[in-house]
């Protein structure tokens, strides 16, 4: 599928003789949710089992542009998000991950920086920044910040400087090389964002190096001046309240200094350039080395490192915590979002690899760069049901979730059907094989009003026609909606130390249609169990094994409108949800 080569290019009981009534399930619907009172430690503390706040914390992705639009031009601001900091602690969310807000020209959304140390016009001030941070304290919402570590803009006054002369003390900011003649780059890299990587510039007569867009020049990471420069700019935001940073693009870091031709592999990208094994310009040792500095860094404002870490498998997953845990704490695990269908087999796999890895998970079921989950996992007819299975799975598994804004209401891609409807230039250079990125960063749907209660003045993005009924109002009134469900489910995240701290104990691992596990805690465990299948299913569980020979479940949270049975005969509804707590 499209994003899969977007993806691909960036990394490359009970017993049996004791089965009890599992009783009338305690159902979403009746209950009005609260919000969380969270068990999670504080910035600097760790709990009993020795866990840190990001460790219990569950974060929130939001796409500035699309998020809330506090002075109604259209495109959202800081001031809109620091008016949705209250939404997001009754939701259950303790940190949100905002992609850039830094002056930029906006070529890829901000992730071309011309000033790492300032907001840009159109998001707000820094002052309203401030005034985010202390809206967050007061909300127990911390916020983070994206790093665009790898390039800059070419508005950077860095960039400028760089390309105005080869003698200039800023040239080696950048990775600038003499061509292999007229019109011949220095090797055959390609970018991401596909065709060459290398641009020529006709002033000063060489090429400089770019692993996404020409106008993202890559940072010559080698030079110290650099390191130095970056360093401070997360010192700037940690000085500001900052809890941390997501790191953009970290595999892309280095490049090898010989400039080795790539190997080539047989086929063509969405862009129509050959295939390569990017083995010489991603994920190069050195990358590491800047990581345990950062984290240094890091250490000292008790702030954490998220990366986007795009991995081929979990191996090279384990390599960005460190070998002592000295590294990002929190590593995306991308494999779990190219798992794209309802199988508890692959799941079942991909927890298990990231839990006996021994690294702390941290998993995503989409962001701005991955189509919508609601879409991905989505059947065309059951779908909503499917979004609370989804989200019941990825919430109470251990680890550490990043929500995707709106992913809690149900959005939808509302991809473009027209080319020049088209705002992401990956839709434009891709066109029709790759349709950008627009699909998943349309407006948060806040209410049935126009344009989805986002902006009075038209968004920047369309609203898909779901809104009228994929809205936080009308959803906040139904006790059965997507949004009561993650609500709930986040409360329980919250408040129960077994689905904090639990080990993680996989059920009937040969079953392909339900995924089932344990939580343990001592003497208590939560069990849940997922159909996976359009099918009603009869799972039997005999927990005997575990030490629960007699578990007398108490249902705490299911989507499921009748009674469940018993545990030897537990009646699922098609993409029914069960949750419940069991004893000793
Ligand atoms: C990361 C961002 C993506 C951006 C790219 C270049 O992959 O998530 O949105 O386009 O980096 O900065």
């Amino acid at each position: 599928m499209r994003r899969l080569t977007l993806v691909l290019l960036l990394c490359l009981s009970l017993s049996s003789a004791h089965a009890q009534q599992a009783g009338k399930p305690k159902s979403t619907r009746s209950k009005a949710p609260t919000a969380s009172t969270s068990l999670a430690p504080k910035r600097g503390q760790t709990d009993a089992h020795g866990h840190q706040w990001w460790q219990h914390a569950v974060f929130y992705e939001v796409y500035p542009r699309s998020f809330a639009d506090g002075n109604n031009d259209g495109f959202g601001d800081l001031k809109g998000i620091a008016s949705k900091l209250a939404y997001l602690h009754d939701l259950g969310v303790d940190a949100i991950w905002i992609t850039p807000c830094f002056p930029s020209p906006q070529v890829d959304f901000g992730y071309d920086v011309s000033d790492y140390e300032n907001i840009d016009p159109q998001y707000g001030t820094l002052a309203d920044f401030d005034s985010m941070v202390k809206e967050g304290k007061k909300q127990q919402v911390e916020i983070i910040l994206d790093f665009v570590v790898n390039h800059t803009s070419d508005k950077h006054k860095w960039f400028i400087e760089s390309r105005s002369s080869r003698n200039n003390p800023k040239r080696d900011w950048y990775v600038w090389r003499d061509g292999k003649g007229p019109d011949q780059p220095p090797n055959n890299w390609i970018s991401i964002f596909g065709h060459s990587a290398w641009k020529w510039d006709e002033a000063t007569k060489q090429f400089y190096y770019h692993a996404f867009y020409p106008e993202q020049p890559d940072l010559n990471w080698r030079n110290p001046a650099v390191k130095k420069a970056m360093f401070n700019v997360t010192r700037f935001w940690y000085q500001r309240g900052v809890a941390g940073f997501r790191l953009d693009a970290v595999d892309t870091l280095f490049e090898d200094p010989g400039l080795k031709d790539n190997p080539t592999k047989p086929g063509t990208n969405q862009y129509g350039d050959q295939n390569q094994d990017r083995i010489y310009n991603a994920k190069l040792p050195e990358v590491h080395d800047v990581l345990k500095e950062l984290r240094k860094v890091a250490d000292q404002s008790h702030a954490v490192l998220i990366g986007e870490t795009w991995t081929p498998d979990l191996a090279s997953l384990k390599e960005y915590y460190g070998e002592h845990d000295n590294e990002l704490q929190m590593p995306m695990d991308f494999l779990f979002t190219q798992v794209n269908r309802l199988s508890p087999a692959e799941f079942r796999k991909q927890i298990a690899g990231v839990v006996d890895s021994g690294g702390w998970p941290v998993y995503v079921l989409s962001n701005h760069d991955i189509r919508r989950a609601y879409n991905r996992y989505g059947d065309g007819s059951h779908n909503d049901a499917i979004a609370k299975l989804m989200a019941a799975l990825y919430l109470t598994i251990p680890g550490t979730p990043i929500m995707y804004y709106g992913e809690e209401i149900g959005m939808e891609n509302n991809d473009p059907t027209r080319v020049e409807d088209v705002k992401d230039p990956i839709g434009k250079i891709g066109w029709p094989k790759e349709k950008g990125r627009d699909g998943e960063r349309t407006p948060m749907q806040w209410n049935d009003a126009e344009n989805a209660g986002f902006s009075t003045a038209k968004p920047w993005l369309p609203v898909p026609a779901s809104y009228k009924t994929h809205n936080v109002a009308t959803e906040q009134k139904d006790p059965d909606s997507i949004l009561n469900f993650y609500r709930n489910v986040l409360k329980l995240r919250h408040d129960d130390e077994a689905m904090l701290d639990g080990k993680y104990v996989p059920l009937n691992e040969t079953d392909n249609n339900v995924l089932s596990f344990l939580r343990v805690d001592g003497d208590r465990a939560i069990l849940v169990a997922l159909n996976m299948t359009g099918e009603k299913q009869k799972p039997a569980f005999d927990l005997s094994a575990q030490g629960f020979g007699n578990p007398q479940p108490k249902v705490l949270l299911t989507t499921m409108k009748s009674g469940s049975g018993t545990l030897k005969a537990l009646d699922l509804e098609p993409f029914g949800v069960y949750i419940a707590e069991i004893k000793k």
